[in-house]
């Protein structure tokens, strides 16, 4: 058997579509192969082929990551997909490895991916660097301590991205780990289902305060919870999709919105990590606290990294690295990275390391979920010169957790 690696072609756009159904539980449909070649480019799904046909693949998403006022060139990956016949023979694994020489050439230096195998990305360097906290509550228990402002909320329709994105940029672009949502985005990923067959548009409220300015909005769904409630009737709950306050009016505003869905028994929300949510509700034990998952990060070209990161420690810092990476050849080697107010740099260096990490564990260095310190604590960064931790937290500080309230 000889398998090709190359990226799809226009006419293969169809039985792409079903090797990403099927490889999903799910059955063909022979509008999805439209759906695909609209909203996706060929150049983005490298695949593997048997006889001419794709068993496996993968597609990397061009997008942006927005960190404390910059952006980054950002390869989003979904779906990875691979023909039952055809697993377990490395064909994943070499389109991970292509994948991350693309990434390379096309100059996006971190990639993010969402996955329940963390075994297997692991592998080819992506690692566990964005946190959520999910929040499940059922609305007609729930009471906030503080009052309902003034202000009024208006549903809104997908032709309204752009009143949408003005507020999302104000709120996410000084904060750290946001994508920069294009149109396609906006229509697709956040305002309509796409995992419904007809992509039907989801809830969409923008809140207003009493001088008629729009200052949140919030894009939710009910879905079935497939049980019953007691009386016979079919239990809903609502899935807060992305929610946006730019102020206290808003935040409050728009929950209350949230709480009138009273056929619901259960409200979802994902929320960042320092969302005081549960702290506002009379009862907080309403409320039940989960670990949400964030995104899986890879650094795929460490210097590009380093120098599109926006530096905000607290003091210029220096120190040397030895970074391993058996998939990106490029980021293998000692790094001397520097620090300070003119931002970051890291550059290959004859000198000793300082410290010592796979590329995994630079990624939530770099987004700022785990400081030097902590992953030096267990191991997860080898030490050989213990004053450089201090200087290593300081130049990967952040200004707020990483969180991104988009699924990909
Ligand atoms: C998950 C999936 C893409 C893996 O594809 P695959 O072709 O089996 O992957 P590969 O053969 O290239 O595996 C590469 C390595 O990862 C390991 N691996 C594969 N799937 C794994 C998993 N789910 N968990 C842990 N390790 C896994 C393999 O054993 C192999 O390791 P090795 O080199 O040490 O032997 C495939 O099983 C699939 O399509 N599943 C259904 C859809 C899906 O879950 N997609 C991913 C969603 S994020």
């Amino acid at each position: 058997m000889s398998i090709e690696y190359r990226h799809i072609k226009d006419s293969e756009f169809d039985a792409l579509a079903s090797l990403e159904t099927v490889a999903f539980y799910g059955r063909s449909n022979p509008e999805d192969g439209k759906y695909l070649r609209k909203v996706t480019k060929p150049e983005w799904t490298l695949a593997a082929f048997d006889e001419g046909k794709p068993v496996a693949s993968v597609r990397s998403i061009p997008s942006a990551r927005l960190m404390h006022g910059t952006q980054t060139p950002f390869a989003l990956i979904s779906p990875v997909t691979c023909q039952a016949a055809y697993r377990r023979q490395g064909h994943v694994a070499e389109l991970l490895r292509q994948s991350l020489e693309l990434m390379k050439e096309r100059g996006q230096p971190i990639s993010g991916l969402y996955t329940p195998h963390d075994a297997l990305y692991r592998r080819y360097g992506w690692e566990r660097a964005e946190e959520k906290r999910r929040l499940n509550f059922d609305p007609a228990q729930l009471a906030f301590r503080t009052a309902a402002p003034p202000g009024k909320t208006r549903p809104a329709t997908q032709d309204d991205w752009k009143t949408l994105d003005a507020i999302y940029r104000e709120r996410v672009d000084p904060l750290n780990g946001a994508l920069v949502r294009e149109e396609d985005w906006w229509r697709l990923a956040v305002m309509a289902d796409w995992t419904d067959k007809e992509r039907r548009a989801r809830d969409i409220v923008v809140w207003a305060n009493e001088s008629g300015e729009d200052r949140g909005y919030v894009v939710y769904q009910n879905r079935p919870t497939g049980k019953r409630a007691t009386d016979g009737w079919a239990q809903q709950e609502i899935w807060v999709r992305d929610f946006v306050a730019l102020d206290a009016g808003a935040y409050r505003g728009l929950w209350q919105h949230v709480l009138t869905h009273d056929l619901a028994s259960n409200v979802v929300y994902e929320s960042h990590p320092d969302d005081p949510f549960v702290d506002l509700c009379e009862d907080p034990f309403v409320v039940t606290v989960n670990r949400g998952e964030g995104p899986m990060i890879r650094i795929a070209d460490v210097e590009g990294a380093i120098a599109s990161r926006p530096y905000v420690g607290g003091s210029s810092a220096s120190f040397t690295m030895r970074i391993s990476d058996g998939n990106a050849p490029w980021n293998e080697g000692v790094w001397r990275v520097e620090a300070g107010e003119g931002g970051m740099r890291a550059q290959k260096t004859d000198a000793a390391p300082d410290v010592e990490m796979s590329v995994n564990f630079l990624a939530p260095l770099y987004t700022g979920l785990r400081t030097a310190e902590t992953l030096a604590a267990v191991g997860m960064i080898t030490v050989h010169r213990a004053e450089a931790l201090t200087e290593i937290t300081n130049a990967f500080a952040v200004a707020d957790p990483p969180y991104t309230q988009d699924y990909y």
